[in-house]
């Protein structure tokens, strides 16, 4: 994920292959491993899943491409660059709004996210002291019982000490990586880890295969039931995809302000939305065999993913090694999306204010502290306080998941129709011909998505999923 001074006075990825990586690596994260498996979960399987899949092709690879090219043509900040194309296009720079929404949104998603990250960080140490004690060869937790593994993550979240000072661990590591121009190191790191990683996620998928579970888990994730798609159901998915492509937050706009001319963003585009989904995917055939296998119960929600696989690398040869190497990889495909998450309003501080990046990441990192606290608290010492709770969708709610919900299912679905409507309807017709790198039908069906499909659905999942009263 290397921006390198390239002559020109703004950084650029130093080849189309590093923002490609740098992109899947933003897109694939904790929304993938974590978030997938317990939001599918929680809404009923298969429906959500299709329904998912649905929303990547038609809405959120239409909409990734869009705020690709508006990052490319206006190579500042998002909302800068939305300004770029707007006045390119004579068209009010108000529409900026769309881009300012969307770094708010990106940074209260950093605040909870670095508490998930903290939690990935505490199974690197519990399978890290694990592999001392039940050595190499044998499965993990040897001799422990299985209530031992599942009553670990909630001793983690009931505890104010560790959740908040592993937040604050998560945070400063990412706070590290975006205050040094986001070179080196997460170039390096995305550069080997992120293959590895799918390997290793493909090879424990394989092993689950063989473990009981798996056929209860297919049919589970792609046994379409229509009655169970319901509105909340459907914002659930539209909002997952979104989260699992990084959109709606700006995050690709600034990410796209690094692209350079050669790159043909419409086959980049493509390509982060298949890897993504296929890791939620093989995400999902890791969790759920053993889910079912298991016998517990698949809509545990945020917990799903710690308590499951735990559970695996028991069984398994060589159980402690590969869980620890999971945990590290978890860790690593988290590490690189809280640093797009924390780039986005770093990269506004340091246009808008001509603050220095080191000051502006820390002044970002600071406030997502005093709100990540907030919401890893929310899972003990403030457990009782539902900050929403007047409203129906947040009723019962703890900070984090407001924090979760507001971002997922308000400003994501908002920032999306905004920009398609820009790009689609007001952003100049040959500017946006030049930028999108195809031509010809798929031209045509993309600019038909943007402009009809991603607006119309999107307000129609919005209205179904927040008001379902409304349809009986
Ligand atoms: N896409 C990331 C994930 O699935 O974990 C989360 C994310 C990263 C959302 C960056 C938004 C963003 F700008």
């Amino acid at each position: 994920m290397a921006l390198t001074q390239s002559g020109s006075t703004r950084d650029h990825w130093s080849s189309r292959s590093a923002f490609l990586l740098a992109a899947i690596g933003s897109a694939v994260g904790l929304g993938n491993l974590w978030r997938f498996p317990a939001e599918a979960g929680s809404n009923g399987g298969g429906a959500f899943v299709l329904f998912y899949i649905l929303c990547v092709v038609l809405i959120g690879l239409p909409v990734l491409l869009a705020e690709t090219l508006i990052g490319r043509h206006g190579q500042a900040s998002a909302p800068e660059s939305v300004r770029r194309v707007a006045s390119a296009s004579r068209a009010s720079s108000h529409w900026s709004v769309l881009a300012s929404m969307g770094v708010f949104a990106a940074f209260l998603i950093l605040s909870f996210y670095c508490v998930v990250g903290g939690w990935v960080l505490y199974y690197v140490g519990v399978f890290a002291v694990d592999l001392v004690n039940s050595g190499v060869a044998g499965g993990a937790f040897a001799g422990q019982s299985a209530d031992h593994i599942e009553s670990l993550f909630p001793a983690l979240i009931g505890s104010a000490g560790w959740t908040v000072g592993l937040d604050a661990l998560f945070l400063g590591i990412t706070l590290y990586f975006v205050a040094r121009g986001v070179s080196g190191g997460i170039e390096v790191v995305a550069n080997w880890m992120m293959p590895a990683f799918f390997v290793l996620l493909l090879a424990i998928t394989v092993y689950g295969m063989f473990g009981g579970g798996f056929g209860q888990a297919i049919d589970y994730l792609f046994t379409f039931e229509p009655e169970k798609l319901t509105g909340p159901v459907m914002l659930a998915a539209v909002s997952q995809a979104f989260f699992s492509l990084s959109l709606g937050v700006a995050g690709m706009i600034t990410y796209g302000s690094y692209v350079g001319r050669n790159v043909n963003l419409a086959g980049t585009s493509a390509m982060i939305a298949g890897a993504d989904t296929l890791v939620g995917l093989l995400a999902g055939l890791c969790v759920f065999p053993i889910v079912f296998s298991a016998g517990l119960p698949e809509g545990a929600g945020p917990g799903l993913m710690f308590v499951t696989l735990p559970h695996a690398f028991q069984d398994m040869p060589f159980g402690s090694v590969v869980g620890l190497l999971f945990f590290i990889m978890v860790f690593f495909a988290a590490l690189t999306s809280s640093v797009g998450l924390l780039e986005v309003p770093t990269a506004w501080l340091i246009d808008r204010f001509r603050i220095v990046r080191r000051f502006s990441a820390m002044i970002v990192a600071f406030g997502a502290m005093v709100l990540g606290a907030l919401a890893a608290l929310s899972f003990n010492a403030l457990s009782g306080w539902h900050p929403l709770g007047f409203i129906p969708l947040f009723e019962g709610q703890g900070f984090f998941d407001v924090l979760d919900g507001l971002t997922a299912k308000l400003f994501m679905p908002l920032g999306a129709i905004l920009t398609a409507l820009f790009v689609g309807w007001v952003a100049d017709r040959k500017l946006v011909d030049i930028e999108n790198g195809i031509g010809g039908a798929l031209h045509l069906t993309w600019l038909f998505l943007v402009r009809f499909v991603c607006p119309l659905a999107l307000v129609g999942i919005l209205v179904m999923g927040l008001f379902p009263d409304l349809f009986g």
